[in-house]
């Protein structure tokens, strides 16, 4: 049986609108076998129909009012991606009334207007999913609903803006003075002609208002958050933290005080020990550290923006929406053979560590090194040192991209190899990230 179509309403074919777009077609068939569904964009709002887009899109899909998409019967998702807090509390308001889901990544909206629209969410029995709204592409909002919730929340700490992030990893790390920092940011696209919601930490509180809710289950009026942001930040205090062991970011924190069940809630740029994993996010990353009673502390990192990494969050929204009208949700493993079989681990390829214990005498080097020349693997470097013990020296090569198979098969040679002591010790050199 073909599996049913679910139409989309797309409000927004900005950055964000147009990458959702593009990639509900590019994995369309994934999409499918996982969802049980045909995931159809059906009609797309934007302000101006005439403006070149990011994303090729059949004109006849587009509209330049949001009512087309409510008032279509067929469309039972609305994705709002215009920003803004009137027009899109407008729209949602008016896609739950009319029972359908909504998917949003509006943080602003949320943080300002969540109290009022998460009450006309529930008066309708509909849902409202957001996971685009906090960190772009890390799945944080989704972990504290589903895998955290056993947890009492004891602190949230995240570095949350990219922009800001981006702007002081600059001045750490190249010397740049805040404007020229800031400057470079807006050139490279990763800061707004008008920075002013990022770098005032407002974005940033955003987020953390969205996750303090979250996290304790009440909407907090934006007025209860403190803020600050980066502008008074100075080459002198990127000096003076360093010379300390710091390093600045900009942290959203949310933290439960346990005595008096009272919420601690700030935005502002603090010292970190150079030492602490946070300390290690760079550029534009985010990442959110999430402590909890029982699961200790977890860390969620990646990409805070940008039109992939947020359409990732967006699209598994939708497919959440789409689930949601399931009558049955599926066992928690959905099978289907997009992918090919499991890779003999003779293929797999990487770089190697290989250590061989050997006779401390002329020409054992080249012994080593003519095995592995016939079995067509390359050296990237060669370690001996001078200290070792007795006549056994040990010889440290790290050796280039070849096949397992081809490794061991000079392994075996190299262990036969008279010069030889025991076996050599072979590690592979992962490529992460
Ligand atoms: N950019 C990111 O990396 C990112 C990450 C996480 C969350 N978000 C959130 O996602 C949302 C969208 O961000 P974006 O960067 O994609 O914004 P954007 O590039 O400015 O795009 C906004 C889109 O909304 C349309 N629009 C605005 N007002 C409208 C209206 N009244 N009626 C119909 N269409 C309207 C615009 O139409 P025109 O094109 O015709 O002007 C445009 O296509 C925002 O809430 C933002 O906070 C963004």
């Amino acid at each position: 049986m073909s599996a049913p179509t679910l139409k989309i309403g797309l409000a927004g074919f900005g950055n964000v609108g147009a990458g959702v777009y593009r990639n509900l077609e590019k994995n369309r068939k994934l999409l499918c076998e996982r969802t049980g569904y045909h995931l159809e964009i059906s009609r797309i709002a934007v302000r101006n129909r005439e403006k070149a887009r990011l994303a090729e899109a059949p004109t006849e899909l587009f509209t330049e009012n949001l009512s087309d998409l409510l008032d279509d019967p067929e469309i039972s998702i609305i994705v709002e991606l215009i920003g803004g807090t009137d027009q899109a509390f407008d729209l949602i308001k008016g896609a739950l009334e009319r029972g359908k889901s909504v998917v949003t990544g509006n943080k602003a909206l949320l943080a300002e207007r969540g109290r009022e629209l998460f009450a006309i969410a529930e008066a309708c029995d509909r849902p409202i999913h957001y996971e685009a709204a906090v960190a772009g592409g890390i799945p944080i909002i989704k972990a504290m609903q589903e895998s955290l919730i056993a947890n009492h929340i004891q602190s949230v700490t995240g570095i949350i803006n990219g922009t800001c992030n981006y702007i002081l990893t600059r001045m750490f790390e190249a010397g740049l003075s805040y404007e020229t920092a800031l400057a470079e940011a807006q050139e490279l696209g990763y800061a707004e002609a008008d920075p002013a919601l990022d770098i005032s930490g407002w974005d940033a509180a955003h987020k953390a208002i969205i996750l303090a809710s979250l996290s304790y289950g009440r909407w907090v009026p934006c007025d209860q958050i403190h803020v600050e942001g980066i502008e008074n930040i100075r080459s002198e205090d990127v000096n003076f933290a360093t010379t300390l062991g710091y390093v600045i970011k900009l942290l959203g924190v949310i933290r439960l005080h346990s005595e008096t069940r009272s919420i601690e809630l700030r935005v502002q740029p603090s010292l970190l020990p150079v030492r602490h994993i946070l300390a290690s996010v760079k550029g534009v990353f985010n990442a959110v550290a999430v402590q909890g009673d029982l699961v200790g502390e977890t860390i969620f990192y990646g990409s805070g923006a940008g039109a992939d990494p947020t359409s990732s969050s967006v699209i598994a929204d939708i497919a959440d929406a789409a689930m949601w009208t399931r009558p049955n949700p599926g066992s928690g493993l959905v099978t289907h053979s997009l992918y090919g079989d499991t890779l003999p681990i003779g293929d797999s390829i990487s770089k190697y560590y290989l250590r061989v214990d050997a006779e401390d005498r002329p020409g054992v080097l080249a012994r080593i090194a003519a095995v592995l020349g016939e079995n067509e693997i390359g050296i990237l470097s060669v370690i001996q040192p001078e200290e070792h013990e007795a006549d056994t020296a040990p010889i440290v090569l790290m050796l280039h991209y070849a096949p397992y198979r081809r490794i061991l098969t000079a392994l075996d040679q190299i262990a036969l190899l008279d010069c030889v002591r025991g076996r050599p010790i072979l590690m592979r050199v992962e490529d992460v990230g």
